[in-house]
């Protein structure tokens, strides 16, 4: 795993929506994963504010990393409303180029058939970005899910819950289990940019670089990742740097 530190959370998430930009321009129609959540909302600014700058928009296909079950894409909070919001709206991206789990859906066994097949299909997802949870969790996997699931669904942490208030526009009934991509199609991507910033996140990176790789820290498993980076701002670098 590379680690990549730079002082501001800006600047590091310009470096990894600069690394992302290279990699997706070097493959013809990427299968792509973004997370939702506090942590990219600068990276995928940059990635809008380049194909605005250039005129143009990418040849991406999107694949949802996660949903909180229960939650419609029309509810702020949701990971969908996110993209929307901050993503597929300013770029233009066209609802065939974009695979996400529905939270409403009453089969989720169909959810997450339907998503391995869309990764299948493709041959594998390219390029995965990643926030890291409080508890080392990646998309929804939680500590101890199995890491040899293709997607799974969830009973969500408290601690996951208590972030994940944050996202929603006051207060509403938590949903208590997420839909998720699983740690095997994680871990099998071709191409992993991690991004994680602030204080707060300082103690977990630090235990997902240093720690032992362990799926009960989800994140450490990426130690091994064959190309994988690690974008930090000052704040979350703790000792590393
Ligand atoms: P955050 O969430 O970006 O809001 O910190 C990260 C995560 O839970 O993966």
């Amino acid at each position: 795993m590379n680690i990549v530190i730079k002082d501001s959370f800006e600047d590091m998430s310009r470096m990894a929506a600069e690394e992302f930009l290279k990699i997706a321009a070097s493959i013809s129609h990427p299968l792509v994963c973004l997370p939702s959540g506090n942590t990219p909302i600068h990276f995928c600014r940059f990635l809008v504010d380049h194909f605005e700058n250039i005129g143009a928009k990418p040849d991406w296909d999107f694949i949802g990393l996660d949903e909180w079950v229960g939650v419609p894409a029309s509810v702020k909070g949701s990971c969908r409303y996110f993209f929307d919001e901050h993503l597929f709206g300013p770029l233009g991206i066209p609802e065939e180029r974009i695979s996400f789990f529905n939270g409403m859906a009453t089969d989720l066994r169909e959810e997450q058939r339907k998503a391995e097949a869309v990764i299948a299909d493709h041959g594998g997802l390219d390029i995965v970005v990643l926030g890291i949870g409080a508890n080392g969790h990646l998309g929804f996997n939680e500590p101890g899910s199995d890491v040899s699931l293709k997607t799974q669904v969830i009973d969500l942490e408290p601690v996951t819950l208590k972030s994940g208030e944050s996202y929603f526009s006051g207060p509403r009934d938590m949903p208590t289990q997420g839909i998720t991509l699983g740690l095997a199609t994680l871990l099998s991507a071709k191409h992993l940019l991690v991004i994680a910033n602030g204080a707060h996140k300082t103690t977990i990176v630090e235990k997902m670089v240093n720690g032992p790789k362990t799926n009960m820290l989800p994140a450490s498993l990426l130690q091994d990742h064959k190309a994988c980076t690690l974008y930090l701002d000052d704040a979350a670098s703790g000792n590393l740097r």
